[in-house]
């Protein structure tokens, strides 16, 4: 996979990407990630300016196209004039943006070639959109002062699901947001710890009850959390009755409907 992250503070990815698992992704090979300084598209001079003042009034400055649609230019795009949104390979970060997801970052690491903007100041003049098919994504429901720590968070999405990154493929399959689930709770050595046990249940090497036990603490955790991921969720008439026994409301369509026995049993003696 090939990323350019254009921005105005490259140095801001310095330390980022010489570390951990980015490190180990464009050492393997499994990603090419470069850093374009949007201020090289400028004329030269001592200011090389990349901001003015919103039409409209207002406070703040707004980025300019012309260094950015200059950049995009470089990397092989061309801005068409009141082009569809269509084939987004090219991604805004900004506050006002659809919000990223665990699917928004699969479909991006499923990309060949993956373009990252940095806004800063009050944001891009947003004829931007017009001129390429530009997704805008938002990290979360706050405002940063640059897209520079957004696109990391993007990248760093990504980069998890990319071949051969992660060490384990396994710990993908069980994570937060997987099944719309949380997820649960964990623990690691000393199973004492100043008088704090960790739970008997996943030091008694019983994999049933310990399946059991993490898929409770999962639905716990998102219905405390995140009840709007809650509301979505079928339980077990089990787990709806161990979830109320935890004050948490469960509503009866929520639960899954028991096979009828008898049902089953006569589809079988006719098979
Ligand atoms: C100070 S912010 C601009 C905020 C903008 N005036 C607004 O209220 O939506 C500057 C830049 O930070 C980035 N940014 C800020 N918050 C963000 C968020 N939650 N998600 C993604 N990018 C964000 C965007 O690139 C944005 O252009």
């Amino acid at each position: 996979m090939r990323v350019d992250v254009l921005t105005l503070f490259p140095e801001f990815f310095d330390s980022p990407l010489a570390t951990s698992f980015f490190r180990r992704a464009t050492d393997q090979g499994a990603w090419q990630v470069t850093v374009h300084d949007i201020r090289e598209q400028t004329p030269p001079g001592v200011h090389r300016q990349c901001d003015d003042t919103p039409y409209g009034g207002g406070p703040g400055m707004v980025m300019q196209l012309d260094p950015v649609v200059k950049s995009l230019e470089a990397l092989g795009y061309s801005a068409v004039p009141k082009r569809k949104r269509t084939d987004a390979r090219i991604v805004l970060l900004s506050a006002s943006g659809v919000p990223l997801t665990q699917s928004k970052a699969e479909e991006l690491a499923g990309l060949q070639k993956l373009t990252l903007i940095c806004g800063h100041y009050e944001g891009m003049d947003e004829r931007l959109m017009d001129l390429f098919p530009i997704e805008e994504i938002c990290i979360g429901d706050y405002v940063l002062t640059g897209g520079e720590s957004a696109a990391l968070v993007v990248l760093d999405a990504v980069v998890r699901l990319l071949p051969e990154v992660l060490g384990n493929p396994e710990s993908l399959r069980e994570e937060s947001f997987q099944d719309g689930l949380l997820d649960f709770p964990v623990y690691t050595k000393p199973a004492d710890y100043r008088g704090v046990a960790a739970p008997a249940v996943l030091l008694s090497g019983h994999h049933g009850q310990i399946a059991q036990w993490r898929r409770q603490q999962a639905l716990l955790k998102t219905a405390r959390h995140r009840p709007d991921l809650f509301v979505k969720l079928r339980v077990t008439a089990a787990e709806a009755e161990w979830l109320r026994e935890q004050g948490i409301e469960v509503s009866d369509e929520a639960i899954i409907p028991a096979v009828a026995k008898s049902k089953s049993r006569s589809r079988r003696a006719t098979s």
